[in-house]
């Protein structure tokens, strides 16, 4: 079993946290659906489906810590917790996806009891769904890699950024677990480096090989035929094919294109949004000193100006398909991701 990421235990929250990884692996326990709030804030937990639950397992929280006995009222303060919730990170669609589920099943329970019971339950059921669509995606996505191929991934979107298995990191697991001998080269993944701290430290724990290189060697290693394939996960996916994900997955993309290299993404539908236009989406703007320095140590000068985003777009051209619980889905995006959601239906 991967690293469970997340969890639900005796009416509390159990997390990895995020921020000790690689150098150790520890455990926090919240309460508060506002701790939820600062965990996905200072990145205790990251990757949209992490997120996603994260969110849910706060407005679980909420039931629990307003102690009214009125049904409006109970509404009233998960609604209220929703938008804390909410405004914690705008660019993965997962949080609004999970929060409006589970405010939807609140508002149709009829008394007290039932809203309580039914959100925790539902975040539950969330967290546990989380896990099978990972892994009907990563058994739909192992047959697009060969026996002895060389991936690269970009940034986590193993079982540290979902509550077990991962996205891309589950296609990759898929692919090991049907016999296939699959290497993996996970770039840096600067500023905040979820490749080095968390997918290389995620894939050496599962036994999986792994190489390291700094995010200026993707085009090395591709210009030296040392990479059969990319897989990167998604934040938040249009009806168009606009895939949004960790800053630097565009260059990475552009890059593959030019060598001729098959580019993939997986995503749960949870991360598909239908309604917003590339213009719509809000990039995630960090603070400077994620790139001012790493880690406590200062790489540049005072009073330097930063442009620090923490995703960008990559648009359909560049991307070889799109790998879902319910299928792959390959270019023209408009036709097929349209044609996924109402095979849904
Ligand atoms: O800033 P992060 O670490 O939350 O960014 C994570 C990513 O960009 C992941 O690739 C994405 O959320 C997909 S995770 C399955």
């Amino acid at each position: 079993m991967s690293l469970k990421t997340i969890e639900w235990k005796d009416n509390s929250v159990i997390m990895i946290d995020q921020t000790k990884l690689p150098n150790s692996l520890e455990f926090v326990t919240y309460t508060d659906y506002n701790q939820i709030a600062d965990a996905i804030k200072t990145l205790v937990v990251r990757g949209a489906p992490a997120i996603g639950v994260s969110g849910a397992f706060g407005l679980a929280l909420a039931v629990l810590q307003c102690d009214t006995k009125d049904k409006d009222e109970l509404i009233t303060y998960l609604e209220n917790a929703k938008k804390i919730l909410f405004q914690t990170r705008p660019t993965a669609v997962n949080l609004t996806w999970a929060l409006e589920k589970i405010m939807r099943v609140a508002k149709n329970a009829s008394t007290v009891d039932e809203i309580r019971k039914s959100v925790i339950d539902a975040a539950k059921l969330m967290a546990n769904e989380d896990i099978q669509t990972n892994k009907s995606m990563g058994k739909n996505g192992s047959e697009l890699f060969n026996d002895n191929d060389t991936i690269m991934t970009h940034c986590n979107a193993g079982a540290l950024a979902t509550v077990a298995y991962g996205t891309a990191l589950g296609v990759i697991r898929a692919a090991k677990e049907s016999g296939k001998n699959i290497k993996v080269i996970a770039t840096e993944t600067r500023p905040v480096q979820q490749g080095s701290r968390l997918t290389a430290f995620e894939l050496k724990h599962d036994g999986i090989d792994v190489s390291l290189i700094p995010d200026t060697a993707v085009g090395y290693t591709m210009a030296n035929g040392l990479v059969d394939g990319v897989i990167v996960g998604a934040d938040r996916i249009l009806q168009t094919g606009h895939v949004f994900n960790k800053i630097g997955t565009y260059q990475v993309a552009t890059m593959a294109k030019q060598h001729n290299i098959p580019f993939y993404v997986a995503a749960p539908l949870s991360t598909f949004d239908l309604k917003s236009n590339p213009e719509d989406v809000i990039i995630e703007q960090r603070k400077a000193s994620e790139v001012t320095g790493i880690g406590d140590k200062k790489t540049a000068p005072d009073g330097i100006d930063v442009i620090n985003p923490a995703f960008d777009m990559t648009p359909p051209e560049l991307i070889s398909g799109i790998i879902t619980e319910n299928g792959i889905v390959k270019p023209p995006y408009n036709e097929s991701i349209k044609k996924l959601f109402e095979a849904k239906k």
